[in-house]
């Protein structure tokens, strides 16, 4: 493809010092819980400035047992209805049932006046997702009001590997955090996940849940119903080398975004990108950019590919969680503003290898697709 939605950047470099040290670890047999796993939880610790991090094998299992470890039984978790499925299943796999509240427009994150009408005595926990790396600055008045009602907040930051508010980086603002390492992430261990926490109590459930519900990693002595949610070592050795490079992967996912920025800013073709508000820094893990009613996300998604070899990457997201059919029966209102999100926004391709090249080849393609359609509609209507 011209411009694929998303890719991975690794060196020649990375991939020689990723086959050497693999080579090692294939040679002493040391394949998971090891030393690879421990630094890169020390490193990523370090770049959301808590104290605790644990990698597990995925961010749905970061997600499972942050809620597990909170304890969540037979109650419900506040989920905003605008994210992937895994953080609403990741609520029923631990035992609890997810309420579906609404998100705002400005950031596509959870709605503080939804969530305020969602909570009740049984609310164990809430979730906010940072919606394309995202991190909404009305965070601070959502953590209030969860410690009002003594709830704790739970950031599912599976986007927001880097993504800071102010001076507080993704990772540092809830109770615990749940990091994806998926392939299509701004950094990535093959698959993988991470905890971050500052909470001592947290951290130990964490390592005991993770290593199938084990008091030690000497015994077998099984206090919780933990499950195979380790990291191996091959995949901390991929992690670890792709963590070296997050600020200079967000560098360049920032200059492309700027040329996105600059030129959709002063348009009139019916596109507009989504402001990151002041004192956010996105990682970009998507370039989020909000359609006019009238265009349709399905035609032009095909005319840019068809015609120019230009890949949009998914929504976030198309459908919201409370439309979903495997969450029906869960409690959910009208969420209008979630239902309009989903439906009017495009993510623009993004990634640490594009040029800015690219990305003027995108917007040209973008604006030749549209007046195309534009024409195609109006002999419709003549
Ligand atoms: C918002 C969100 N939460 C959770 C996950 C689950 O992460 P993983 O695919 O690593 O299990 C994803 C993955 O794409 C995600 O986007």
């Amino acid at each position: 493809m011209r411009v694929p939605p998303a890719s991975i950047s690794f060196t020649s470099e990375d991939i020689s010092q990723i086959t050497a040290e693999l080579s090692e670890s294939l040679t002493t047999g040391a394949l998971t819980l090891g030393k690879h796993g421990r630094q890169f939880e020390e490193e990523f610790a370090l770049l959301c400035r808590v104290p605790y991090a644990v990698a597990v094998n995925s961010g749905t299992s970061a997600l499972e047992i942050i809620l597990r470890a909170i304890g969540v039984q037979n109650r419900e978790v506040i989920v905003p209805t605008n994210t992937f499925f895994a953080t609403a299943a990741a609520v029923i796999h631990a035992g609890g049932r997810p309420r579906f509240a609404d998100c705002e427009p400005g950031t596509f994150a959870l709605d503080a006046g939804s969530l305020r009408a969602c909570l009740n005595a049984n609310t164990a926990a809430v979730i906010i997702v940072h919606i394309g790396g995202l991190i909404s600055p009305r965070i601070s008045e959502i953590s209030e009001v969860c410690r009002q009602v003594g709830v704790p907040l739970i950031e599912d930051a599976a986007h927001a590997q880097g993504s800071t508010l102010g001076d507080k980086p993704a990772g540092s603002f809830g109770l615990a955090a749940a990091f994806s390492f998926y392939p299509t992430k701004v950094i990535t261990s093959s698959e993988g996940g991470m905890i971050t926490t500052s909470d001592e109590a947290i951290y130990r459930e964490a390592l005991i849940y993770r290593d199938q519900g084990k008091e030690g990693f000497a015994t077998n002595y099984h206090v919780r119903l933990g499950y195979n949610w380790r990291m191996s070592e091959p995949h901390a050795i991929i992690g670890r080398v792709q963590l070296r490079h997050l600020p200079e992967f967000i560098d360049r996912r920032r200059e492309v975004a700027q040329v996105y920025d600059r030129r959709l800013s002063g348009w009139h073709g019916g596109i507009h990108p989504l402001n990151v508000p002041r004192g956010v820094r996105s990682n970009y893990y998507k370039y989020i950019a909000l359609l006019d009613p009238g265009i349709k996300r399905a035609t032009l998604k095909t005319a840019l590919r068809d015609r120019f070899d230009v890949g949009l990457s998914g929504e976030v997201y198309e459908t919201p969680c409370h439309q979903q059919p495997v969450f029906r029966g869960y409690p959910a209102g009208r969420l209008l503003q979630a239902e309009r999100i989903c439906a009017g926004h495009i993510c623009l391709p993004i990634s640490a290898r594009m040029e800015v090249e690219d990305a003027e080849y995108v917007l040209d393609s973008l604006e030749k697709a549209l007046e195309s359609m534009q024409t195609v509609q109006a002999a419709v209507v003549d």
